[in-house]
């Protein structure tokens, strides 16, 4: 029996473990991450929950409707833990777009907007949540950030500017208390994307302190390019969830032009796209090995 998004957020609390939350924008990478997560949990014999983000800027090419069929036909015919997530959305209107769709859960992400603004378009997003659950018994959960991640999944030459300013414990209680979210991003030193001169350290005495002051499960973001005991230690202060999606972009792409190299003359997009789906599959298989710490 599938159990629900919450309740496996709180059974990784439990554990002190991150369930990984992967970013999609076609089938060959919701396949990758699929067949990752399933094969971990063949190695463990345990269930492995996985989360599928979908982005403002992808959700056109993805299609929200052809998304959320995919992801449910595998929760509910092949009984595996997978949810799904409007990732980084930036108004009310595309977040209750996706919880509309049936989403499970969203992410607002008005940390450009003044911080007034923030609170009162997360609010509004935790109040339509809220009544969509009363209503149908459904339970989504909307998270929202806080504090400076950098924008953007892509190949960065440096560090972007304002990296260092990193969320403070009583903005994030304030933040946390004013809004009603059920999940917090704050900003502990990672950044969006692959940096190519190195990323910065986690904060992990912030973690705990954030989890402490917040008492809400806590998300890391800009998780691809960091030390493996980067997660581990944010993982044990308090993350809960934590974000991949340019590694699997450049693990895609680095297949795909290999696959085209390799084979000139191959049309098939089958075969010229089986290997990004396994590059995919590899880096999930790694990464929720190290998040589940098996
Ligand atoms: O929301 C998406 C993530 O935070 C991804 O960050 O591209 O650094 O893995 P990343
Ligand atoms: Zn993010």
């Amino acid at each position: 029996m599938i159990k629900t998004l919450r309740e496996y957020i709180q059974d990784a609390q439990n554990k002190a473990v991150a369930i990984g939350h992967f970013n999609i924008s076609n089938l060959e990478a919701l396949h990758g991450i699929y067949n990752g997560a399933k094969k971990l949990s063949a190695e463990t014999g345990e269930l492995i929950p996985v989360i599928i983000g979908v982005s403002e800027g992808e959700e056109n090419f993805v299609g929200l409707d052809m998304v959320y069929d995919m992801v449910h036909s595998i929760r509910d015919e092949h009984d595996y833990p997978i949810f799904l997530n409007a990732d980084h959305h930036s108004s009310f209107e595309s977040v209750k777009n996706c919880i509309d769709v049936g989403f499970d859960m969203v992410i607002i992400d008005a940390v450009k907007l003044p911080h007034d603004e923030n609170i009162k378009i997360t609010k509004q997003c935790v109040d339509y949540a809220n009544e969509v659950n009363k209503n149908t018994g459904r339970d989504i959960l909307v998270e929202a950030e806080l504090g400076f991640i950098g924008s953007g999944s892509y190949i960065k030459e440096t560090i972007p500017e304002g990296a260092g300013i990193l969320t403070k414990p009583e903005d994030a209680k304030d933040f946390v208390t004013q809004t009603g979210i059920d999940l917090f991003a704050p900003s502990v030193g990672s950044i969006h994307g692959l940096i190519k001169s190195g990323k910065p350290h986690i904060d992990a005495d912030l973690v705990k302190q954030i989890a402490e002051i917040t008492k809400i499960p806590l998300v890391l973001h800009g998780g691809s390019g960091l030390r493996d005991e980067d997660f581990t230690n944010a993982i044990k202060a308090g993350i809960c969830i934590v974000h991949i999606n340019s590694e699997l972009r450049l693990a895609y792409r680095d297949a795909v032009e290999k696959s085209i190299e390799e084979h000139p003359n191959e049309i098939t997009p089958a075969k010229i796209l089986t290997p990004a789906v396994q590059a995919i599959e590899n880096i999930v298989f790694q990464r929720l090995k190290l998040f589940n710490h098996v």
